[in-house]
Order: C-alpha cells, then sequence, then structure tokens
C-alpha cells in the first residue's frame, strides 16, 4: 500500500519579507502543485527519490537518523533542502501518528521549480506530512498539517520563515498571514502571469540580508513597516476587485522589495517586460534574487512579451488552485 498527496505552490500578491517581522502579506496558491507519495517500510530507513524539480531526477537510500548525505551529482545545496525538507516532514509525521520508529520509501513529483519564489518547499513539506500521515493511519486536517510543515520550514530554514507558504499551500485560494493569525481570503479571479529566469535562491540568506539592513537603518525598518501598510490598502482593493489598484500596489511593493535589496537585474528586466506588455502591475515574489515575478494580466501581453525576454526562460499563466493539500 502506499499514499499519495498533493499540495499547490503560490505567488505573493504582496507582503513576502515584511511577513518575516509581523507584518500581513497575502499569498495566492496556484495551479502548480508537489506530489509525494509514501510507502510504509519495515525498517526505520528513508528512500527518497524525486523527479522534475528542476534538476536530474535523483534516487538515494540513507537512514534518516544519521547525518549520511546522499551521493549524487546535482547542487549540494539544493539537494540539502530538498531533502532537508523531506526528512523533517517525515519527523513531524513520526510525532503526529507517534510512530517514531517509521521508516518509507518517499517519492517526490513537482512541477514547482525549486528554490524559485514559488513555494516549493513548503509544497512538498506539506503534501509529505499529508501522506506520511495518513500512510500511518493519523488524519491530520488542513490547518494541523499546515502548522507542522510550517515548523518544517522553520527548522530546516533555522527560524527564518513565516507561516505564509505552508498555510496558503495546505488551505488553498488566497490567505492572509499576520504573525500567528492565518485566515483564508474571498477573492475575485487574479490573472497571474508567471516569468522564471531559470535560477534559485536561498531563501534563508536573502531573509538575513533583509534582517541586518533593518538592523542598520531606521529607514530599512520603515520599508518593511511601509510593506505592512501597502498590504492593509491592498485588501480593500482585494475586497472591491479593482485589479487596477492591486496591479498599482504589485508595483509599488515591488519598489520596496529592491530598496531592500532582494531584487535583482533579471528579476527587475522581467518585471519591466511585463509591465511593457501591459500587465496592470508586477512585482518579484518570494524571497527574490533570481527565480520568478508575477504580474497581474488577463490578456495575452505579458506572457508574449515575458516570452521574448532573454531573462526570462519560461512565462506561464498560473490559475488560482481553490484545493490546498489533497490525499489523492
Ligand atoms: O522564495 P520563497 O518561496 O522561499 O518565499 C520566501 C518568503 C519570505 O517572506 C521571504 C520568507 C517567509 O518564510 O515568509
Amino acid at each position: 500500500m502506499s499514499t499519495t498527496a498533493s499540495a499547490p505552490g503560490k505567488v505573493y500578491l504582496f507582503g513576502e519579507h515584511a511577513v518575516v517581522y509581523g507584518e500581513p502579506a497575502v499569498p495566492c496558491a496556484i495551479e502548480r502543485r508537489a506530489s509525494v507519495t509514501v510507502e510504509a517500510r519495515e525498517d526505520d530507513r528513508l528512500r527518497v527519490s524525486a523527479d522534475d524539480l528542476s534538476l536530474d531526477g535523483f534516487t538515494v537510500e540513507y537512514s534518516g537518523s544519521s547525518d549520511e548525505r546522499p551521493d549524487v551529482d546535482v547542487p549540494t545545496p539544493l539537494i540539502e533542502a530538498a531533502f532537508g525538507y523531506v526528512d523533517a516532514a517525515v519527523e513531524q509525521a513520526r510525532d503526529a501518528a507517534d510512530a517514531p520508529e517509521a521508516g518509507f520509501n518517499v517519492e517526490i513529483e513537482s512541477d514547482i521549480p525549486l528554490g524559485a519564489g514559488l513555494g516549493s518547499s513548503a509544497a512538498v513539506a506539506v503534501a509529505g506530512i499529508a501522506a506520511a500521515t495518513t500512510e500511518l493511519g493519523c488524519d491530520l486536517d488542513a490547518r494541523e498539517v499546515a502548522e507542522r510543515a510550517y515548523q518544517v520550514e522553520y527548522d530546516v530554514q533555522a527560524g527564518q520563515a513565516s507561516r505564509a507558504d505552508t498555510f496558503c499551500s495546505a488551505m488553498g485560494g488566497a490567505v492572509r498571514v499576520e504573525g500567528g493569525d492565518c485566515r483564508t481570503l474571498d477573492t475575485p479571479d487574479l490573472p497571474f502571469v508567471v516569468g522564471y529566469d531559470g535560477t534559485s535562491h536561498d531563501t534563508g540568506e536573502l531573509v538575513s540580508g533583509v534582517r541586518a539592513l533593518k538592523e542598520e537603518y531606521d529607514f530599512a525598518d520603515d520599508t518593511v513597516a511601509a510593506i505592512g501598510d501597502l498590504v492593509r490598502q491592498g485588501e480593500d482593493a482585494l475586497t472591491d476587485g479593482d485589479l487596477a489598484e492591486l496591479g498599482r500596489l504589485m508595483n509599488f511593493n515591488h519598489g520596496l522589495l529592491a530598496a531592500l535589496g532582494v531584487s535583482g537585474r533579471s528579476l527587475d528586466n522581467m518585471v519591466w517586460a511585463a509591465r511593457d506588455g501591459g500587465a496592470l502591475g508586477a512585482k518579484l515574489t518570494g524571497a527574490g534574487g533570481g527565480g520568478c515575478i508575477v504580474a497581474l494580466d488577463d490578456e495575452n501581453g505579458t506572457k508574449t512579451a515575458l516570452s521574448l525576454t532573454p531573462d526570462c526562460t519560461r512565462a506561464f499563466r498560473a490559475e488560482l488552485a481553490q484545493n490546498g493539500v489533497r490525499v489523492e
């Protein structure tokens, strides 16, 4: 017997980075999912294989309880990240099901690029916990899965994490997260277009950079607070279904993130290409540095403009995912 669960990735409409310091953020789940299949083993080991994580597929077997690390020919930080999340998700499932010795064969499939701002790690953590707890006969509701997946991110990212990604992936739709206060939101249809530069970032490092700026400059602290104000303003625009205002605020949010040092040349180039292509607004999504931008456009201009931009390796429409975590 085996159990498969899936969970969506996300884009940030507003509020990444500032959410780490207790300001509100609005991430939105998108129809790109990570799927985790687990099969209980007789022993306490983990065998993990992964496909389509924007890196070559790999399969390794190791003991979850030792420092043993896989010997594979792909960039170490990405492998360590992927393994860290799977390890920690299995640990949460063992704890929830009170089965500390449980071992699993784990198979991950994902069409969410890794470390690109689309919440791949949160989706893997959420789907992994749901699959492993279900396999062990323990049913958690989506909020419990979200809380445990947050613990996974918190542990793997050494405390540099908010509840935004994991709550959004577990619940689906658009959500609002402010510290421990996590809610789902009713929103109009949001015509997201994503541009991806083909690179990945280290979320922990980017979060540390913003923290250092905040400590050094009061105006960096004010910039983070301004993002919070912008998000509160954006909530009214969401309620009113005012896409033009949402777009303006996304542009403003990108500028504030750039001021905090987390944009990059390819992200800026894609943001400008999207705007030139007719987007109502465009911003980086997630930690920044490199990875993805998100734009708002219900016509085809943005996607076309992004596809013609040398910095953009992939441009796609991203439907809002109404379903969060789901046991298949
Ligand atoms: O790039 P991602 O998907 O890891 O998103 C990071 C979002 C941050 O706000 C920068 C950190 C967090 O945990 O909220």
